[in-house]
């Protein structure tokens, strides 16, 4: 298997003092992980915290969105030259948080997309359906159209070496986790559909998987062909458990 990535989002969680115990947490936990990598995505006023902190460690950060600009007049945005300044190597795009509470389409999450790139930050696409979406048996077709857009615009080129984390919405937060079965589909539908503009773009991409891992079910996602990693929100405010995922993603590797 190759080494796996595993990325943890706090969301709109942490105060200076707790990120301060988490990151130590992190450190010392993770330092010994030879064979996975690892990033957390901060809110954006504690990247400097991160940085701080992280820098020297085998540990990167990044961001949970950037802004689709590059610099203007744009109130309360935030630029990928900003994102670097504080040593970020990863961002977060398009998170079904975000596009459901803040209606972000999918033309501006694909203009993220090629933002975070040009400026050589990792982008990670969240895409993923809805329960009633599943239930329809449309799933595929959904998340097609969120990967397209990005194709159609930009050419299925920009996917080397991004990430793309597989996150079904009724996964997310809910304790209710796909199966690892589940999952590998969806990651293998997602390789094979960008494979068939660009073969080499397709082999270099990480399709992570999001929503609900925790130390009891991450093993048997980890061990699935086309799942190269995970997205961990709740668990990851733990260091505890965040190791615990991490340890499954690193002792995968062969
Ligand atoms: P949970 O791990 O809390 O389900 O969150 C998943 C997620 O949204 C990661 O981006």
């Amino acid at each position: 298997m190759p080494r796996k990535l595993v990325v943890a989002n706090w969301k709109m969680h942490g105060n200076l003092n707790t990120n301060q115990h988490l990151l130590n947490g992190y450190i010392e936990k993770l330092s010994a992980l030879t064979h996975v990598d690892v990033v957390v995505c901060v809110p954006y006023p504690y990247l400097a915290q991160a940085q701080l902190l992280l820098k020297n460690t085998n540990i990167a950060w990044g961001a949970q969105n950037l802004s689709k600009d590059t610099v203007g007049a744009f109130t309360g945005e935030v630029s990928a030259n900003m994102l670097l300044d504080f040593g970020a190597s990863y961002v977060i795009i398009g998170h079904s948080e975000r596009a459901t509470a803040y209606c972000e389409s999918d033309e501006n999450i694909a203009t993220k997309f090629s933002q975070a790139k040009a400026h050589g930050l990792t982008p990670i696409l969240c895409v993923g359906e809805t329960l009633i979406e599943r239930e329809a048996g449309v799933m595929e077709m959904v998340v097609a159209k969120q990967i397209d857009t990005i194709i159609h615009t930009y050419g299925a080129s920009i996917f080397a070496n991004t990430v793309i984390s597989y996150e079904p919405i009724w996964a997310i937060g809910t304790g209710l986790a796909a199966t690892g079965e589940q999952a590998q589909s969806m990651h293998k539908f997602i390789r094979n559909r960008i494979a068939s503009f660009d073969e080499a773009a397709a082999t270099s991409l990480k399709i992570l998987y999001g929503g609900s891992v925790n130390p009891q079910n991450a093993v048997q996602l980890f061990v699935m062909q086309d799942i190269n990693g995970g997205l961990i929100g709740k668990c990851s405010l733990s260091a505890h458990e965040f190791e615990a995922i991490c340890q499954a993603a690193n002792q995968s590797f062969s």
